[in-house]
């Protein structure tokens, strides 16, 4: 698999850990899947090697769309023991949970003073949330960049891994430490996105983006019979209709993926142009890949899983090491505001 890429320029050292930080949020949705994994996750477990890496699963934002208290326990679990078999280091890094760090809604708050109503309204997220859950339009839903960047800003981050989706959330929250600064002095950073090689991957589909919500994920952590059965369910090249026609590899999705499974890719898009390979056998093959590369964290998982005392440990002790920071951020914003 190619390295992620940290852009912008990503330096080493102490020097450059000391001076910036790293952090992003991911909801707790219970799967992981392939286009988490190779549009974010790898650069979280990249970052923490690079800065002082901060990252948060962030249930406040999930409480937009799900309503199920005991689905909404599980799911933030299962995916602090994915992104931790994933390769984030509790050493290295500081993982924890948004809602055991109650003083980012209390910033969120502050920074809706200085956001116009018309910022949020035309976020596309909200638009499509808007249209797809029709009868729960509630108010999180517009608030949810606010949020968002309080998130970043409380612990004043610079560097956010996240895929392509978020950009407009990531122009948001420079919108507003922007507003912010203006009013009352320069306070906070403006974070920059960190894509990796693959920002938006596309899901089984071939057309959407990969995503929870559509049902067209690869859920690289579960079973592999589920992850077969996902693969060989790709739509391919829809112009290669009989096992003979040439097939177009730099619009087939499949191959599009074997790039970050193997050196022989630019061999496997061959195949699929000169007819000599299948789709059927192209996906057999990235089904078997992806089956292997994960199978490490997926025993990782399922060990973590079996020991939740020790997940919920990981995600206590991020919380308590947050806290001093997140108060002085506070303590800063109370004086600088005229509160207290
Ligand atoms: P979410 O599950 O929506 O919280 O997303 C978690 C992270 O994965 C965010 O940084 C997203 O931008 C990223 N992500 C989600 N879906 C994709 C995708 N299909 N391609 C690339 N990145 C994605
Ligand atoms: N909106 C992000 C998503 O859906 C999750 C998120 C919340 C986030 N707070 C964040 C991402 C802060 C980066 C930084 O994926």
């Amino acid at each position: 698999m190619p390295t992620p890429v940290a852009t912008p320029s990503a330096r080493s050292g102490a020097a450059a850990r000391a001076a910036e930080r790293a952090f992003s949020g991911i909801q707790p949705s219970g799967i992981v899947h392939l286009g988490n994994d190779l549009g974010a996750i790898r650069n979280y477990v990249a970052l923490q090697d690079q800065f002082e890496a901060i990252y948060c699963i962030v249930d406040y934002h999930a409480l937009t769309s799900l309503h199920d208290p005991d689905l909404l326990r599980r799911w933030t679990r299962e995916m602090a023991a994915s992104l931790v078999a994933l390769g984030l280091d509790p050493e290295r890094c500081t993982l924890f949970v948004q809602s055991h760090r109650p003083e980012h809604t209390e910033l969120a708050w502050l920074f809706a003073t200085v956001t116009p109503v018309s910022w949020v309204e035309r976020t596309p997220t909200y638009k499509e949330k808007k249209a797809s859950q029709p009868e729960d339009v509630n108010h999180g839903l517009l608030t949810y960049p606010i949020l968002q960047a309080a998130d970043i800003a409380i612990y004043k981050a610079t560097r956010v891994p996240v895929g392509r989706d978020q950009d407009a959330h990531l122009e948001l929250s420079r919108e507003i430490v922007r507003a912010f600064n203006h009013r009352y002095g320069e306070t906070f950073p403006e974070p920059q996105a960190v894509h990796t090689d693959a920002p938006t991957v596309l899901g089984t589909d071939g057309v959407r983006k990969m995503s929870k919500s559509i049902g067209n994920t690869i859920e690289i952590l579960g079973p592999p019979d589920l992850i077969r059965k996902q693969v060989m369910s790709m739509v391919t090249d829809t112009l290669r209709i009989k096992r003979t026609d040439p097939g177009r590899p730099e619009v087939c999705n499949v191959c599009q993926l074997h790039r970050f499974f193997g050196d022989d890719y630019l061999e496997i898009q061959d195949g699929e142009r000169t007819a000599r390979t299948g789709c059927v056998d192209t996906k057999r093959l990235l089904a078997d890949r992806i089956i292997r590369h994960y199978a490490p964290a997926r025993e990782r998982y399922a060990d973590l899983m079996a020991h939740p005392e020790e997940i919920d440990g990981i995600l206590e002790a991020g919380a308590d090491r947050l806290k001093p920071m997140a108060a002085a951020t506070m303590a800063e914003v109370h004086e600088k505001m005229g509160l207290r």
